[in-house]
């Protein structure tokens, strides 16, 4: 059985390349269960249901998040409404949504998928521990599912590695976003986890992680506070599919896509 996951949506761009190219790659690789993460896909921070409304179409089962949940003030009213979309679980419990679910794929069987947010370089210092969240989810899920993805939202490369290690042998993959530039680290662990450190993004080949050039560059070069503009064209999507024994949950294959989008269905 194959699971596709598609890196950070940036934007307008990434939201028309995903529907374009999810369908596609689905069938192209047979896969039975599609998650994105989505912490961009409104104009290049948040959700937005309107955001969601035109990803239906892309066979997208459930989008997961990170440090980007609540960009837009409208969707901390509005994620309760969308079962699709995870916030990360080791946000403080009194913040709205979910952080977990256990989902359907097209086949009937139960998959949970589990957002998980990094504190290492990453400012949000209200966040919980990723690792002991992720132990109390695992324990609530318990038997009912062998099929357990990790969405792994963190700029260290090293916290994001340790998680997998954490979780080897007890999850079926755990993949790694935010830094928005895929890792050519794929691996399954000897417990049988599949492991990427990051998916990447889909969004702008000719940008810096999705935002136009030159106010980034302008912004490192003088220090000078800038407006980062989403680019919407020339969109490249990174994911990675991951094979599993559905009767074990392990990995039994990970490979990463990369596709070039510049318009059209
Ligand atoms: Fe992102
Ligand atoms: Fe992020």
């Amino acid at each position: 059985m194959k699971i596709l996951m598609i890196g950070d949506i940036v934007g307008k761009g990434g939201r028309r390349a995903v529907r374009s190219l999810a369908p596609k790659l689905i069938a192209e690789f047979g896969c039975r269960f599609c998650i994105a993460n989505g912490e961009n896909m409104a104009g290049g921070g948040g959700f937005s249901r309107k955001c969601l409304e035109e990803l239906r179409g892309s066979c997208v089962d459930v989008f997961t998040s990170g440090d980007h949940i609540w960009d837009q003030k409208d969707f901390v009213s509005e994620i309760t409404l969308c079962a699709d979309v995870l916030r990360p679980a080791n946000l403080p419990s009194s913040q709205p949504g979910r952080g977990w679910g256990i989902f359907k794929a097209v086949d009937g069987r139960e998959i949970a998928v589990i957002s998980l947010l990094g504190r290492v370089f990453m400012g949000n210092t209200h966040a919980d521990c990723p690792f002991r969240a992720a132990d109390a989810i695992l324990r609530e899920i318990g038997t009912r599912t062998k099929l357990i993805f990790v969405d792994m939202h963190a700029e260290a490369t090293s916290e994001k590695t340790a998680m997998a290690r954490h979780l080897d042998g007890r999850v079926t993959a755990v993949l790694g976003t935010h830094t928005h530039v895929p890792t050519a680290d794929e691996q399954i662990f000897p417990g049988g986890t599949a492991f990427q450190c990051d998916v990447g993004m889909v969004g702008a080949r000719e940008s810096i992680l999705g935002r136009a050039v030159e106010p980034v560059l302008r912004r490192f070069v003088t220090g000078m506070p800038g407006h980062f503009t989403v680019v919407d064209d020339g969109t490249r999507l990174h994911a990675t599919v991951v094979e599993v024994d559905p009767a074990t949950g392990r990995a039994t294959g990970i490979q990463r896509v990369m596709r070039d989008w510049d318009g059209g269905m």
